[in-house]
């Protein structure tokens, strides 16, 4: 009986969609594409005009999260948008730092560019943390070819943006990606924020690529949390040797993903145990300090070989000097850095960034449904419970992610369950009036 409803709701949503496409040919041979676009979307900017969400309106400790439901729904505003409902969020520790001020001046001079001129110009309150999603299209723009409303998605959201914590969030098509089909929404939003940052750590600043890493020893520093234990999947999966540096209890975890050798840096002698390792081609540091001496002299000297590091001053310094001496200030750190190495030891000295790549996620979705890459969440909160989950986070030692169900996914089975009953309803209706129509 149950598969025989999904048969017909399936055929019925397959001839609702041929009809669609359709007519859609149609209407772009006569340069209508917009509209119909919008006809089949389910936009909930019709429908409502305020969202609930957890917002900042000063920077400060876990107390300045707040909970509201009147925050204005992120509607398309550009032909490029999609506006997505959010199934699930992850925290990273940027979302920590950024809750403190981290990074305000840069982010704000990204957000209104006029803000350059003095204080007056634009203001980033109230602000959205959240840097992950998963969750279902219900608007795009009309140059959006990629995604259709009522795909399931997933991107990372920039650090610039309106975040993840709330119903809505609306992003260009270049960000989103199609969610691996085998994982749910909270385990797929524990991914791309992690994904997009070590892939441009690695392919971009470290060099290496799916089909050049095989004979590559990677030393990934901080193998256990977000970053790490994604990094670690990816790099297996390219075929590289992986050694990990993590604590002691974090090594089956490590191991687990296929980590092939781990030191334990709390060990006294965890140093000694890196230097008598064959040397590295590539270093990822998600630690830094005093891990990045320790690390560029585990590299391989005077063949091309990069040291890559996720701490960085950049924004600390803008924060602190201001926007120019403090990029001044970053400049000439990583131009003596990267000098002082190549002349040393012939090695590069990187910094790695995150970077929005959507089409980066298609690959990694691949990687997923083919269970190369598995979701690591170590925690999970319902949407009431956001300052809970900042408050797991910054206790630090993360093994893996923290996730946060926006909405519930029983939610969504109900949902879909209303559509499925209406649609069956409306098949039934039409079945029934064709007969008669015929006769
Ligand atoms: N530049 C960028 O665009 C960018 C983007 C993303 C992340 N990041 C930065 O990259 C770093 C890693 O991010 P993440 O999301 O992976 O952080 P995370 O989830 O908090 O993980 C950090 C991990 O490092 C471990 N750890 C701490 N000290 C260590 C040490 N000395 N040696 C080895 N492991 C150590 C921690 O576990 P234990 O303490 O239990 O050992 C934890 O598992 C963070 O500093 C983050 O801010 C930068």
């Amino acid at each position: 009986m149950g598969s025989v409803r999904a048969m017909a709701s399936t055929r019925l949503l397959c001839s609702f969609n041929n009809r669609v496409a359709d007519s859609t040919k149609t209407l772009a041979r006569a340069g209508w594409s917009l509209s119909c676009r919008r006809n089949v979307s389910s936009s909930p900017s019709r429908l409502q005009s305020c969202m609930p969400g957890w917002v900042i309106d000063q920077y400060g400790t876990n107390g300045v999260l707040t909970y509201t439901e009147d925050i204005p729904v992120p509607t398309v505003n550009s032909p490029s948008d999609v506006m997505i409902k959010v199934y699930a969020a992850s925290l990273n520790p940027l979302d920590i730092a950024m809750r403190g001020g981290y990074g305000a001046t840069l982010l704000k001079l990204k957000r209104h560019p006029m803000s350059v001129l003095g204080s007056d110009y634009g203001s980033e309150f109230p602000l959205i943390l959240g840097r992950d999603v998963s969750g279902v299209v219900v608007d795009c723009g009309s140059e959006v070819t990629h995604v259709a409303p009522g795909d399931e998605v997933w991107a990372a959201v920039p650090p610039w943006k309106q975040g993840s914590l709330a119903e809505f969030v609306t992003l260009t098509e270049y960000e989103v990606s199609h969610k691996p089909k085998s994982v749910s929404h909270a385990e797929a939003a524990s991914i791309p924020y992690v994904a997009n940052t070590a892939l441009s750590a690695l392919v971009n600043a470290g060099g290496l690529c799916r089909d050049s890493s095989s004979n590559k020893r990677v030393l990934i520093t901080g193998g256990s949390g977000g970053v790490g234990t994604f990094s670690i999947q990816l790099l297996k999966a390219w075929g590289a040797h992986v050694t990990v540096t993590c604590s002691q209890n974090a090594e089956g975890l490590v191991r687990g993903l296929g980590a092939d050798e781990v030191v334990d840096y709390t060990a006294e002698d965890a140093s000694e145990q890196l230097e008598m390792m064959e040397k590295f081609d590539v270093v990822l540091d998600n630690v830094g300090g005093e891990t990045e001496q320790l690390a560029l002299g585990l590299l391989k000297p005077w063949s091309g070989a990069k040291y890559v590091t996720l701490v960085t001053p950049l924004l600390l310094n803008t924060d602190s000097m201001g926007l120019l001496n403090g990029m001044c200030q970053a400049g000439s750190s990583l131009q003596s850095k990267a000098i002082q190495n190549i002349i040393s030891g012939g090695v590069f000295y990187r910094w790695g960034f995150y970077a929005p790549d959507g089409p980066a996620l298609d690959d990694v979705s691949r990687l997923v449904d083919a269970g190369k890459i598995l979701p690591v969440v170590e925690a999970q909160f319902p949407f009431t419970q956001v300052p809970q989950a900042f408050q797991k986070l910054e206790q630090g030692h993360a093994r893996g992610k923290t996730v946060v169900r926006v909405t519930e996914e029983d939610d969504q089975r109900s949902e879909e369950f209303v559509q499925e009953s209406y649609t069956d309803t409306a098949e039934f209706e039409q079945e029934r009036r064709e007969p008669a129509k015929q006769h």
